[in-house]
């Protein structure tokens, strides 16, 4: 039996989330530029999503640029600006064709016009599809979201919108950039790095983690594959004894 048809489709994680790292190693080890591998990784992008799709999993989030990452040379973030771009207007195909709905999380006004542009653009097209939610994480770091979070809901308190002892857990969750998407059920890091880096602190408060040493330019449908069976293997129990699941 493929690994594809033993994953338990009543099982699936409802939210994956993705850090895809290891493109720079990847372009390294083969003797070849950076973006040789940022190009790879672009290919996996596209494949990993359809993998997703076909396997109905209702919410993928792909870390794919940090609050962090505008610290690298400028060369290598024009490079992944352009990049991004250009699978925008390449995978828009894609997107119709799996009916998958672009979403982006992030301080998306940091980005270059163009590429904003082109974001707008896909996410419009995309709206009414309804099969799977694609989020990009994009400028997107989780402290500089928590800080964006409490400004606004101060600004509210101050404005007597709010008061402090209304504050949950649902009104920080409708003011995250997340605010539409569920919890994070299984967050994967490729690579072989074991840390967040910044992603999604609140959202993946208790999604059950996997890493792989695996570089993401090398990350294959069947990778995807054995990672959900491994979570599906897993007993979640939030805080409940085992017993009390039964
Ligand atoms: C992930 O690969 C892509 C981005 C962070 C944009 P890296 O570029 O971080 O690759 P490594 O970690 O240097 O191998
Ligand atoms: C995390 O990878 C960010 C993305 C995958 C977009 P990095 O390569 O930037 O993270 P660190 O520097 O190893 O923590
Ligand atoms: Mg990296």
């Amino acid at each position: 039996m493929s690994l594809q048809d033993q994953i338990d489709k009543n099982k699936l994680p409802n939210h994956l989330a993705v850090i895809m790292d290891g493109n720079g190693r990847w372009a390294k080890q083969k003797g070849l530029f950076r973006n040789k591998g940022h190009e790879k990784g672009a290919k996996t992008v596209k494949a990993i999503v359809e993998a997703c799709a076909e396997i109905d999993i209702p919410f993928l989030t792909l870390y794919a640029f940090s609050t962090e990452n505008w610290n690298r040379p400028k060369l290598e973030i024009d490079l992944l600006m352009r990049l991004l771009v250009s699978s925008l207007k390449k995978e828009l195909k894609t997107l119709q064709k799996n009916n998958i709905k672009l979403n982006v999380i992030g301080n998306i006004d940091s980005l270059p016009k163009k590429t904003i542009k082109e974001l707008l653009d896909v996410i419009e097209k995309t709206k009414s599809n309804s099969r799977m939610t694609l989020t990009l994480a994009l400028s997107y770091g989780s402290r500089e979201e928590i800080i964006k979070t409490i400004k606004e809901i101060s600004l509210k308190v101050k404005n007597n919108l709010i008061s402090p002892e209304n504050i949950d857990e649902s009104v920080i969750n409708s003011h995250l950039y997340t605010q539409n998407l569920p919890d994070v059920d299984l967050l994967i890091r490729t690579s072989g790095e074991q840390r967040i880096s910044n992603f999604l602190l609140w959202q993946i408060a208790y999604a059950e983690l996997y890493f792989t040493d695996i570089l993401w330019p090398d990350y294959t449908k069947d990778n995807l594959f054995e990672a959900i069976l491994n979570y599906q293997n897993r007993e979640r129990r939030f805080g409940k004894t085992s017993d009390q699941l039964k």
